[in-house]
């Protein structure tokens, strides 16, 4: 038997900054006692400057996670590295991002594993990106495309500053995913953008048979028009819509409720596998129900009847464009 002992294995990308003791260049997130959170990178000899004093990083580099730093004014914080979700909130921002609750439904029911080779467009602030890298791990790639010159610059920035490293399972491409996917063969794609069933083809072109398309998109609008395309398009199974909501909980003694507030509404996900080639879907055994489709519904491809709202223009936020608005409201 050999009893050589083995290496130990590397460290994965960015995991030096998710544990052990603080050290200069690592995240922290200072918490004070009204819950206000800031967060500073530690620099050996540089001090936090507060409206109640200040304190030296220094006393934090060489401590534990969890422990509580004092201002010379007498302010406590207690000091953590942010987690994920607390990171893609507080970075900066191009595009808006997707929300944690649903980058980690992305990550479950798109199956990203290991090793996968996955392709993501558009890029935005970069939020996404850094759950897809983490599940993919360095063995697997991110191929992201974006076609906003100025958000692929924010977003590197941001993948940059959470895994501390260049990330080497991530590629960043400048241009639309429609034009630029040509020649890639991949296990997943997560489409977070305002007209996904424009790039449903070259989706279908990339994806391997049995490989997963996620869709996020804001307004029912667009989730009706990603469905109907992906429905129709013939290379996909019949696409699978939810979306979820997550409701905080006060509890307090006796007092034990749902939190008053809550995000009421990120977007809608859906998804759909990918057919072998020549596969004819089955034949769906449910008919629509009598008066879903209307005799002016326009699926993808069809003429929208003259004022329909099938074919609208819509805001990078997702909404309808005003002109639209106009022609459908009275
Ligand atoms: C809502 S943001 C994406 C946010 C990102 N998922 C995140 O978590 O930070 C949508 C982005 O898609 C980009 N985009 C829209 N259509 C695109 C396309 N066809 N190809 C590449 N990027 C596209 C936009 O420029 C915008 O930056």
């Amino acid at each position: 038997m050999d009893s050589t002992p083995s290496a130990p294995p590397s460290e994965p990308t960015g995991a030096d900054h998710r544990r052990g003791l603080f050290k200069p260049g690592d995240q922290v997130q200072l918490t004070d006692a009204k819950g206000r959170m800031s967060t500073i990178t530690l620099q050996a000899g540089k001090q936090y400057h507060t409206h109640k004093g200040s304190f030296e990083h220094d006393e934090l580099i060489g401590s534990p996670e969890g422990v509580v730093v004092k201002t010379s004014g007498g302010n406590e914080y207690l000091a953590l590295r942010p987690l994920l979700s607390d990171f893609v909130l507080s970075m900066p921002r191009g595009a808006a991002v997707v929300y944690p609750k649903d980058a980690g439904q992305i990550v479950q029911m798109a199956d990203i594993f290991p090793g996968a080779r996955v392709v993501e467009a558009g890029v935005g602030s970069g939020a996404l990106t850094c759950s897809l890298l983490r599940a993919v791990g360095d063995s697997g790639s991110v191929h992201s495309y974006e076609r906003r010159e100025e958000f692929a610059e924010i977003a590197a920035k941001n993948v940059r500053s959470f895994f501390g490293a260049e990330h080497p399972a991530w590629e960043l491409t400048i241009g639309d995913l429609a034009e630029k996917l040509v020649d890639e063969e991949v296990d997943r794609v997560v489409l977070d953008m305002l007209a996904p069933w424009d790039c449903v083809d070259a989706v279908a072109k990339a994806l391997v048979p049995g490989g997963v398309i996620v869709c996020y998109v804001a307004t029912t609008t667009q989730l009706s028009r990603t469905v109907e395309t992906l429905r129709t398009h013939g290379a996909f199974t019949e696409p699978q819509p939810w979306e979820s909501m997550v409701r905080g909980w006060h509890v307090e003694g006796l007092a034990v409720r749902p939190d008053h507030r809550m995000i009421g509404h990120t977007g809608f996900l859906v998804t759909a596998r990918r057919l072998a080639d020549g596969v004819t879907p089955p034949v769906r055994r449910r008919r629509p129900s009598k008066g879903a489709y209307a005799a002016d519904y326009a699926a993808e491809g069809a003429t929208p009847a003259a004022g329909s709202v099938a074919d609208p223009e819509f805001n990078e936020d997702g909404t309808v464009t005003s002109s639209v608005a106009r022609r459908v409201l009275p």
